[in-house]
């Protein structure tokens, strides 16, 4: 134990010196004579076998090799065909996912995929692809810290991976140590008046707050939030880790229209640098690095080990559950006008104080509504906080009539209405739940202003687009979560979101399916029709507003511009000042334009 932290220390001390005597020149001699390139494991400068062994002697053993998640389906050492046959079900799995040092939730380039011997399939290759070669299975800051000098000092890409899912391929990287926070457990308090590590008092902040000391998910914080009578705004799906790009990048939520974006609940963190020092940020120490991770994007600015987030105290919620569908396939266009009647009425719904999420489709492939028959349908849950079902009822009354006159002729209509004590209770039965991971997504997605969904011949244009022709599988969720304290924050000072949030009601996403099997050329047909005609079409109705990067298209050819809005140009000046040599990289991430992948998958200097 001794001999660890002494290790450890050595190689922070390295870092020390490194700063001072300017050995931090060693980083970018060894980029320039590995032609600007990050070291692969296949270069003459990635570290020898003996290197890693003292490295993970540094870290007290918390070094592990990775290998693919489907190695077990292959031959050599580790087919395990047991193990094969669960994986079917694993990779679907989010918890197992949240588990794994590298099992992708979103596989974005999956070079040794799961085979399934039962239903026929037979095993190809399996390489390494885009995975990391090692991870740091890291339990406490200090690992953090160990990871983050080695990968500068050896010119290595470092991967953040903290617990969930992510959709953009940020949290797996070709030839990379990745640090890994799952394990980095240092508890989670409440805390009845909140405090400030270090005395600040400029949040403003005399309510309630939660620490979260490490990788912990939404799960976890939401039993103490509720032994504790508090509301934490957190995500939808229990299973997403609470520090990390969730809460970094924006973090929609159930309770963001009452409370605020997940990232304005931040008060304070703590967050390893890329000179692997740890530092506090908060509204009095490195205010800009602590705006830039409130909203400007995970895994780019530094490594957040830590945060403390507000809490409110709990209410009761009544909430209306609704869902609608054309009697027949004859009925679809007054399908697409009663969408439209529902959309436009967005923005009052959301000033009344109604929010939710809903999703709906058109020809799909499935019954589209839970227990009914209806493959063209729409549904969702939206809720009221510190309201009764009258109040809700009343909040949708102006709605319920325009669109009363479909019911029973061309539409089929249901609406019924419900009442919690508590915000968890509510989330728990009508709102959050695991989310499906484990397939190839090609989704895209636009924040949605009153312009836009007032608009009614735009709106209308852009409905038909995204709902697609038959066989196409599209699928949209819309997220009304915004609006209310969302807008109100634009005052913050210290925040890092796009400015499209406060002015936007609805976070729209449009994903797109193909048949198991299907060939590249078809998935990246798919791709380019969500990226350029589904999530084109929105654009043309909102302009201005950008879209939310944690659910966006990864392919996005404008994602500085679409992600980050007005907030770029302090967030690259976060950028550049906390992380010079560019250590943070991770696709679509503020700074990732100064990289990009050749083809043996090393990221290189883009110019
Ligand atoms: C790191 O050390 C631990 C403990 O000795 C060992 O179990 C693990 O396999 C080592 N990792 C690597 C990559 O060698
Ligand atoms: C998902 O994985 C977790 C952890 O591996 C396991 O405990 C759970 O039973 C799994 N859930 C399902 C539905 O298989
Ligand atoms: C639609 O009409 C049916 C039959 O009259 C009625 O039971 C139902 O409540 C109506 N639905 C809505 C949402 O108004
Ligand atoms: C309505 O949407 C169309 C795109 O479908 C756009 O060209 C037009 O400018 C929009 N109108 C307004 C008032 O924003």
């Amino acid at each position: 134990m001794l001999f660890n932290s002494f290790a450890l220390l050595g190689l922070l001390g390295a870092i020390a010196r490194a700063e001072t005597e300017g050995v931090s020149d060693v980083n970018s001699f060894v980029l320039s004579n590995n032609g600007g390139c990050k070291c692969g494991p296949s270069d003459r400068c990635w570290p020898a076998p003996l290197i890693w062994n003292v490295f993970n002697l540094t870290l007290g053993g918390k070094l592990i090799a990775d290998t693919p998640p489907a190695i077990s389906c292959y031959d050599g050492p580790q087919k395990d065909l047991a193990k094969c046959a669960s994986l079917q079900a694993d990779l679907k799995n989010s918890t197992y996912i949240g588990n794994s040092p590298v099992a992708p939730g979103f596989p974005v380039n999956d070079q040794c995929p799961p085979v399934n011997f039962a239903a026929g399939e037979v095993a190809g290759t399996c390489t390494m692809g885009g995975l990391p070669r090692y991870t740091v299975d890291a339990t406490n800051p200090l690992q953090v810290s160990a990871a983050v000098v080695f990968a500068h000092l050896s010119n290595i890409r470092l991967v953040i991976r903290n617990t969930g899912h992510d959709i953009l391929g940020r949290s797996i990287g070709d030839g990379s140590l990745a640090v890994w926070i799952h394990n980095l457990r240092q508890g989670i308090t409440f805390q009845k008046t909140y405090t400030a590590s270090d005395k600040c008092s400029k949040s403003g902040w005399k309510g309630s707050a939660i620490k979260i000391g490490g990788g912990y998910v939404w799960g976890e914080v939401y039993a103490i939030a509720e032994a504790n009578n508090v509301i934490v705004v957190g995500g939808g799906d229990p299973s997403v880790g609470c520090i990390g790009g969730y809460a970094q990048g924006g973090g929609h939520s159930p309770a963001n229209h009452n409370y605020g974006l997940a990232a304005d609940q931040i008060l304070e963190a703590q967050v390893v640098l890329a000179s692997g020092l740890i530092v506090t940020a908060n509204a009095c120490q490195n205010t800009d690095l602590f705006t830039a991770i409130r909203g400007g994007g995970g895994g780019t600015y530094g490594i957040v080990v830590s945060t403390i987030v507000k809490a409110h105290p709990t209410t009761r919620v009544s909430a209306q559950v609704f869902s609608m569908a054309p009697l027949t396939d004859a009925n679809i266009p007054d399908f697409m006008d009663a969408l439209a009647i529902m959309y436009s009425a967005y923005p009052d719904l959301a000033d009344a104080g109604l929010n939710g999420y809903g999703s709906w489709a058109a020809n799909s492939y499935a019954p589209v509504i839970p227990n009914l028959p209806y493959t063209t349908g729409y549904s969702h849950a939206l809720a009221i906080m510190g309201k009764s079902i009258t109040d809700a009822k009343n909040a949708f009354a102006s709605t319920a009539a325009k669109l009363s006159v479909y019911n029973g002729t061309s539409l089929f209509l249901y609406s019924d209405y419900y009442t919690f004590p508590t915000y968890a209770q509510y989330y728990r039965t009508l709102s959050g739940g695991l989310g499906p991971v484990g397939s190839e997504a090609a989704l895209g997605s636009r924040l949605l202003d009153r312009k836009a969904l007032t608009n009614t011949t735009g709106l209308k244009n852009m409905l038909n687009t995204v709902a697609g022709n038959p066989g196409q599988f599209l699928q949209n969720n819309f997220c009304l979560v915004s609006g209310g304290q969302v807008f109100k924050d634009r005052a913050e000072p210290f925040s890092g979101v796009n400015p499209g949030w406060r002015t936007s009601y609805v976070h729209n996403i449009v994903a797109g399916g193909w048949f198991p099997g299907a060939d590249a050329a078809t998935k990246a047909a798919v791709h380019k029709d969500i990226t350029e005609v589904k999530v084109g079409s929105m654009r043309a109705i909102a302009p201005d507003t950008g879209c939310y990067m944690n659910e966006a298209d990864r392919l996005d050819p404008d994602y500085l511009v679409n992600f980050y809005g007005g907030a770029l140009p302090k967030l690259q000046a976060a950028k550049r000042k906390y992380d010079p040599t560019g250590l943070f990289y991770c696709p679509t991430c503020v700074g990732s334009d100064a990289w990009k992948e050749d083809s043996q998958g090393r990221i290189c200097k883009a110019n």
